[in-house]
């Protein structure tokens, strides 16, 4: 593995998801793997999660990692080729990146779409172009329009889950749906791209999404799924339920409907075969999710979330195994 932008760059997913599995049963197995290594790790946009759990999997590599708010205390960054910069920008990417590659063995990124103009954000320009101009390899931490580490830990729990033989029934491949829920603001439709991609190249399971009219994924993530606007017939027999808001797609980055009945209630779940609910964090309390969904036993959300850590942990030990 060179970068982990996407599930393009994984050529087997099952065996990643084992790596990341044994790293969660002996985290320090490899603990001299990084002896020497540096991770710069770029945060343009807010992170919790993905920022924390990153930097204990380079630990657990015995790898050091930096980590740099650009956002608050960088320049801020050109992206365009050619621009003319006399406006708000004061450092273009072909300069910073190139610095950046030498500080540092391997980099990760985190850019979060504009939701103002879709081109744009579906050219994936910022990542494109750090890739381009850093010269290291890159590990996304969520991007325009992808959220990989996210997708991979969501696959991971998955299988945790049915290895640990915790669904109500055995089935050779299990339900999964993926859910729009409602919230107060346009959020990215970067987990939801990413957990169909995922999901879909990982075939191994029957895939519903519902949401409402007019929120549509893009295509070239959703397809190979079955779309429904109707939530309780997607939820029949379900044995995951991933919960997640997402803005329009295709009259770009706006809210078109924001109707409760979306939320996820022990009610709705009585329809499911006690799936296990799924979500990336962080979360909306009943808005998004309810308390009483969120505070049950079929939430499987902490442990989703404390995965984060054995996938990053994969995903660099993929990528230094590459450069040895
Ligand atoms: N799920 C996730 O990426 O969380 P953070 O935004 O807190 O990193």
């Amino acid at each position: 593995m060179n970068n982990f932008i996407s599930v393009h760059d994984v050529t087997d997913i099952n065996a990643l998801v084992q790596k990341a599995l044994a790293y969660k049963a002996d985290p320090l197995k490899d603990k001299l793997l990084g002896a020497n290594k540096r991770l710069g790790l770029l945060f343009l946009n807010p992170s919790l999660r993905t920022r924390l759990s990153t930097q204990v999997a380079a630990a657990n590599l015995g790898m050091e990692a930096i980590v740099f708010n650009v956002d608050k205390e960088g320049w801020t960054l050109e992206f365009e080729e050619g621009a003319i910069m006399s406006g708000n920008t004061v450092e273009h990417i072909k300069d910073a990146a190139p610095i950046l590659g030498s500080y540092f063995n391997v980099l990760c990124i985190r850019t979060f779409p504009s939701l103002k103009n879709r081109e744009d954000d579906y050219s994936e320009l910022f990542i494109s172009q750090f890739i381009k101009y850093c010269g290291v390899p890159v590990i996304s931490l969520e991007s325009a329009t992808l959220h990989p580490l996210q997708s991979l830990t969501d696959i991971i729990t998955i299988q945790e889950v049915m290895a640990k033989e915790e669904l109500k029934q055995k089935k050779a491949k299990p339900k999964i749906v993926l859910t729009w829920a409602p919230h107060v603001k346009p959020l990215p439709q970067c987990v939801a791209n990413s957990f169909a991609q995922w999901i879909n190249a990982w075939g191994e399971a029957d895939f519903v999404i519902t949401h409402p009219e007019d929120y549509e994924l893009a295509e070239q993530f959703s397809k190979g799924a079955t779309i429904t606007h109707d939530q309780d017939e997607a939820l029949k027999d379900a044995d995951f339920v991933y919960v997640k808001n997402w803005s329009t797609y295709n009259d770009y980055g706006k809210i078109y409907e924001n109707d409760p009945a979306w939320m996820l209630t022990e009610e709705k779940l009585k329809l499911t075969n006690q799936a296990k609910v799924m979500h990336c964090l962080p979360v909306r309390r009943n808005v998004e999710l309810s308390d009483e969904v969120l505070d049950s036993a079929s939430s499987v959300v902490t442990r989703q979330a404390s995965n984060r850590v054995w996938a990053a942990q994969a995903v660099l030990s993929e990528i230094l195994k590459a450069k040895q």
